[in-house]
């Protein structure tokens, strides 16, 4: 085997794109200069407030802290000892703050302001995780644009999104917040949504800086326990978790988030090897870091650092650059400085850094520049981002199951019972993180069907998904044992021709700390779904949820099952356009979905064992569980629509030793009889390589819509960067050999073919 070794840094994965707002090299160096003159004004004391966030006084997103901190905050403001604030959103509120900063403050420097723009702020977009199902990067990047668009309008500078993190557990409850389980396909997403936000011109008044976040390996925290450990291999470090860092990194983004977990025994936010060595050295990135809420502090209690100012020695040291909420930079940096623990250079790159986004963002010039009360007033909740956002949800619904073509539904003279607590809940749609929208914004499904209204509907809650107080900081009451609804559900469904369940987890059901060992339907909605289906069997089930789902019982009995996750805003009218097939389905899935809770971390690019087919009938020693299949119940890419496709004539022209060049084509026909969308999916095997490959890896996708009876040629190109590997010590290597190309509309994709390099 003739290894071909392309080094870690000049070949870069990812092509490296410019962003046009950096190609004007000498705008660049104006603010470098401008950075060194400001710099070298400021005392030490003032360098170190540039590297404190606190966290204002509407929403807490983390542990709140005493109330003795609190007052100091303000005072710290006025004397320079804050370098940006979070969850301060509003013109007045922010303007009331930056006043402080620059008016009272001895250099008047104006302060970031970051919050959880996660997907949108008040018109809220489909949870990150749905729209990955999209597998539309230009949707996505309009979802960020509508999202920076509010946002700046509302006072805000910098988001803390996209999260790239990849995720192989659907337990984690942030797994909603990312693209799911590909790198591939993360790392597009991380781009997209990066352009989306940040746009050509960071200057902009409607675009803000992004955060790459949780860097690194956060999604793999151990039994999907939130915070958690997490402990992996650098071959998956290297080609599953770093790809979509990396590609935020050439898509310019302002900065990246420490990650709360350790990984592999040393705190993220303490970690050399990741902030120096990779991120800012290896790939060369100029933002800054800004840590996890108080993960600085908190390397304490990972048992890492003695006290909060061998944390904050730590931290600086390692390249976090910014502290969010820990108090630890404030209070001990300038005393390890002065006791030669910290050498100022240090101190002075963090800042550096910081000054650099801050005069990118334009706040020298205007720091009141996204404070514009009309500007406001004009653009939160403008209708103009309803159609948008609307589309944006269609295209993230996966069709499951449809069997007998029970979609899409007639659109008149039937008698349809909608069963569910989920179909007439407002807020549950929209999501978690979804700070600054207000609560009960969202059109239920109930609304959305209505709308079709020469149909007859009856409506019943059934059972409730969460009692009690629903809040972001708070634990929800998840266990609901009431069945008090059950008999009026039974009784609508009796006498409908259809019903359709609306069943899932309510919003804030994952998201941050929302960690889960069960990934059934909450409740006794279960009890609910088999109950309604002893009395009526055509039942089309709507699930909302944040997270894959393992609901084998619904694939075997339920016809019509359709993945609607929490859409946002329009989440009800999106969801009645593809039941009464105004949208034909397009959706496919971003992570795999398991059959049981037992088969996670289930993800479709696995590697293969020694011993991965069963020898003959019977055996046992082979890998496999005794009680259930290998396989998933969906797998990763999966997803159905109102018509078919069909694929042939993959064909492949290998011109590697002219131009490192192998071509693929495949011809896609659509053979249904309603014009439709898919997503053709190229997947490749490297057989044999020095550090095992998975059995399949997605390169490249391309979404194509044909009429009924229509085909196409799709052709793609696989270059270095999809055909090798980072191995174990960080290379990035092309190694010669065959290679096996499947494509198709999932992952399970068999139309092959095979190359050699
Ligand atoms: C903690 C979360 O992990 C992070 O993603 C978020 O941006 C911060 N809190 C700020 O709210």
């Amino acid at each position: 085997m003739r290894l071909i070794l392309l080094g870690f840094v000049g070949i870069l994965f990812f092509s490296c794109q410019q962003n046009p707002s950096l190609n004007n090299k000498t705008e660049e160096l104006k603010i470098d200069q401008k950075v060194e003159e400001l710099l070298s004004k400021m005392t030490l004391q003032e360098k170190i407030g540039q590297m404190n966030q606190y966290s204002g006084f509407m929403d807490f997103t983390g542990p709140q802290p005493d109330k003795g901190r609190t007052a100091k905050k303000l005072e710290h403001i006025k004397s320079g000892m804050v370098g940006s604030m979070l969850n301060v959103h509003g013109v007045k509120n922010v303007r009331a703050v930056q006043k402080m900063a620059v008016e009272e403050s001895r250099l008047g420097i104006p302060l970031l302001f970051g919050f959880d723009v996660v997907h949108g702020y008040k018109t809220i977009s489909p949870i990150p995780l749905a729209e990955a199902a999209s597998w539309d990067l230009e949707a996505m990047k309009r979802s960020a644009e509508i999202a920076a668009e509010e946002a700046s309008a509302a006072g805000i500078n910098w988001t803390f999104a996209p999260m790239v993190d990849i995720s192989r557990d659907a337990r984690w409850g942030r797994a909603m917040e990312g693209a799911g389980e590909d790198p591939y396909l993360g790392s597009q997403i991380a781009k997209a949504r990066i352009n989306g936000f940040q746009g050509d011109d960071l200057s902009s008044l409607n675009t803000i800086a992004a955060t790459a976040k949780h860097f690194a390996a956060y999604g793999f925290a151990e039994a999907g326990r939130e915070y958690n450990t997490v402990d992996i291999g650098t071959s998956t470090l290297y080609n599953v978790v770093f790809p979509p860092f990396r590609a935020a990194v050439d898509a310019d983004v302002k900065s990246f988030m420490n990650a709360f977990n350790v990984l592999n025994g040393v705190p993220a936010t303490g970690d050399e090897f990741l902030l120096r060595e990779i991120l800012k050295e290896k790939w060369d990135f100029e933002g800054f870091v800004v840590s996890d809420w108080d993960s600085v502090g908190e390397m304490v209690a990972h048992g890492f650092v003695k006290d909060g100012r061998e944390a904050a020695k730590q931290a600086v040291i390692a390249g976090s650059d910014m502290d969010m909420e820990s108090y630890h930079y404030i209070e001990e940096l300038k005393t390890l400085v002065e006791d030669g623990e910290i050498d100022e250079k240090l101190i002075d790159d963090a800042v550096r850094r910081i000054l650099k986004v801050k005069y990118e963002l334009g706040l020298f010039d205007d720091p009141y520049k996204y404070c514009s009360v009309e500007r406001q007033k004009e653009t939160l909740y403008n209708t103009k981002f309803r159609d948008d956002v609307l589309e944006m949800a269609k295209k993230s619904i996966v069709l499951l199951k449809n069997e007998n073509d029970l979609l899409p539904l007639e659109t008149s003279g039937q008698n349809i019972a909608v069963i569910g607590a989920l179909a007439d809940d407002k807020t549950s749609p929209l999501g978690s993180w979804r700070l600054g929208a207000d609560e009960g914004t969202a059109i239920t499904v109930l609304e959305g069907l209505k709308k079709y209204d020469k149909n007859n509907y009856t409506y019943s809650k059934g059972a409730d998904v969460v009692t009690g107080e629903v809040s972001f900081t708070r634990e929800l009451n998840v266990n609901n044992i009431d069945k008090s609804g059950f008999a009026r559900a039974i009784s609508a469904a009796k006498s409908a021709n259809v019903v359709i369940m609306v069943l899932g987890e309510h919003g804030l059901q994952s998201g941050e700390a929302r960690s889960r060992t069960r990934l059934d339907l909450p409740g006794v909605q279960q009890e609910l779904l088999e109950e309604v289906y002893k009395v009526n069997k055509n039942i089309v089930l709507v699930l909302q949820n944040g997270r894959p789902l393992a609901l084998p019982w619904a694939d075997e009995h339920i016809p019509a099952i359709v993945e609607a996750w929490h859409l946002g805003t329009e989440s009800g009218n999106a969801i009645a356009k593809v039941l009464y097939g105004a949208y034909n389905p397009s959706g496919k899935l971003p992570m795999t979905f398991p059959r049981h809770v037992g088969q996670v971390p289930i993800y479709y690019n696995q590697k293969s064992t020694g011993r991965p087919k069963l020898p003959s009938p019977g055996e046992v020693f082979w890998s496999h569980y005794t009680d259930e299949k290998n396989s998933p119940l969906y797998p990763f890419g999966y997803g159905l629509s109102y018509t078919t496709f069909s694929f042939e004539d993959l064909k492949v022209k290998n011109t590697y030793t002219e131009d490192n060049t192998v071509l693929i084509s495949v011809k896609v026909t659509n053979t249904g009889k309603r014009k439709g969308k898919t997503t053709v999916q190229l997947y490749i095997q490297d057989e044999f390589a020095s550090v095992t490959r998975p059995l399949k890896e997605l390169k490249s996708f391309e979404q194509v819509e044909l009429e009924a009876g229509e085909n196409r040629i799709i052709n793609f190109k696989l270059k270095d960067e999809h055909l090798g590997f980072y191995n174990t010590k960080g290379e990035f290597l092309v190694e010669k050999g065959s290679f096996n190309v499947f494509v198709g509309e999932d992952s399970q994709a068999d139309l092959s073919n095979s190359f050699e390099l």
